[in-house]
């Protein structure tokens, strides 16, 4: 098979080298990609977010199969001109993937599925919104509906806070992502993600994981993208995932095939587990990054079967074969992320580093420039190692982060700390 990734991020790097290790990989092109990624496979500069570009990229290149890493080439549509133009995708349809880009939406589906998850009322003027945050009081949270690359959801822990949201919000800050706010109840409890495989009909569950969003020690100072993460994640256990499986997961997506709207892709959806219990915070409709790469650390080559089986419809006969195994990745990112941060800094003793099955420094945001490895975005690496424990996994990943010359870097030193105890 001759495959196409979309995508330039850790996420697509550890999607890549999953895929690499597949037999049934005869090339592999990766669009646009990043530095780490062309130490394995081809890179191509192509516009992912234009759905014409990439059909006449994937006929060019003769692509048996194209898997879609990040959010915005499918909220724009690229799965379905794919489709369109015959050529097999692992993806979600714009329309299913209103699920991540409008968080009304997806109340609504889970209204209609009975799917359990905060309960929430609209608005589309500050007014009426205000009323409402002043009727229900703190702890509130206050979304914007459209995507707003992570930065749209206020947990407010006081009313005035949530009160300067709906300000900020129909004020604009968040464009036209803004122009709807979802006002949700606080909820309480533990955090983690389940990730899906669907294929428009079936489902499979290829595995838990935790991650950090906040940029300091203890979860402590801005939100990030993701400062690390670990997999399985231990309060999703096997209960508790059975109860997400069937009274969040495969509602929902029976109610998108009821509306004419079946999804195709991987569902990620973000659970808080209270006393065994999961509600649904948010799905998105793509891999979390860098949940992605402790998820392929631990599935390896199966990896393409699987979203090969999705793509085609074949989930109700595929299976996962699971060794009892943990993986953790740490992000090394940019001195300032989330903040301001300098590019372009020089990254030294890659090359030195052992890499195998086990361990692999996969790259988020970097570029070669006169034969050096140089950053270039604000999480710039994830150290990802895989044992048969986690508190190894963890020694293993940092003693790899250890030996990675930056130091224009910094990464969390207690990646897995809830975990671990
Ligand atoms: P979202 O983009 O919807 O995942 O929200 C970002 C983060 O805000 C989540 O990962 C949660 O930590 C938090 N959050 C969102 N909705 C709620 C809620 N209803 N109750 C408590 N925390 C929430
Ligand atoms: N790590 C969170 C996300 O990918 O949305």
């Amino acid at each position: 098979m001759n495959i196409l990734i979309l995508g330039s991020g850790g996420r697509e790097h550890s999607l890549a080298w999953a895929v690499m290790q597949n037999p049934k990989c005869d090339r592999l092109i990766v669009a646009p990609g990043n530095a780490g990624i062309a130490q394995i496979a081809d890179c191509a500069a192509l516009d992912i977010e234009n759905g014409g570009a990439v059909v006449g990229f994937a006929e060019e290149n003769a692509i048996d199969f194209v898997i879609v890493g990040p959010e915005a080439p499918l909220a724009a549509g690229v799965a379905d001109r794919l489709r369109e133009a015959g050529v097999l995708v692992f993806g979600p349809s714009a329309e299913a993937a209103l699920l991540e880009a409008s968080k009304s939406f997806t109340k609504e589906v889970c209204d209609a599925a009975n799917a359990p998850t905060a309960a929430y009322a609209r608005f589309t003027e500050a007014e009426p919104a205000k009323a409402y945050i002043r009727e229900h009081g703190a702890p509130i949270v206050v979304k914007a509906d459209g995507l707003a690359a992570g930065k749209g959801v206020i947990v407010a822990m006081d009313e005035q806070t949530a009160l300067d949201a709906i300000d900020d919000m129909f004020g604009g800050t968040f464009g036209g992502a803004g122009a709807e706010v979802v006002i949700e109840e606080f909820m309480e409890g533990e955090e983690a993600s389940l990730f899906v495989l669907c294929d428009g009909e079936d489902i499979l569950s290829i595995g838990t994981a935790q991650d950090h969003k906040r940029v300091g020690e203890g979860d402590t100072g801005l939100n990030t993208g993701g400062m690390g993460a670990y997999s399985p994640a231990p309060v999703l256990n096997e209960e508790v995932e059975a109860r997400a499986m069937e009274e969040i997961v495969r509602p929902t997506m029976a109610e998108m095939q009821r509306r004419g709207t079946p999804f195709q892709g991987v569902l990620y959806a973000g659970l808080m587990i209270q006393d065994g219990k999961p509600r649904l915070v948010e799905y998105n409709v793509r891999f979390g990054d860098p949940e992605c790469q402790v998820l392929m650390m631990r599935l390896g080559a199966q990896v393409l079967d699987l979203l090969h089986a999705a793509a085609e419809g074949r989930l109700r006969d595929a299976q996962v074969n699971w060794a009892d195994d943990h993986a953790m990745t740490v992000v090394m990112a940019a001195r300032g992320y989330p903040g301001a941060y300098e590019k372009g800094t020089v990254i030294r003793g890659l090359n030195d580093l052992s890499e195998d099955s086990r361990t692999m420094v996969f790259h988020a945001g970097t570029k070669a420039a006169d034969g050096q490895i140089v950053a270039s975005g604000g999480r710039v690496l994830n150290v990802t190692a895989r044992a048969d424990t986690l508190s190894e996994a963890r020694d293993n990943a940092y003693s790899l982060a250890d030996g990675v010359d930056w130091p224009d870097g910094f990464f969390r030193r207690d990646i897995g700390w809830r975990a671990l105890g």
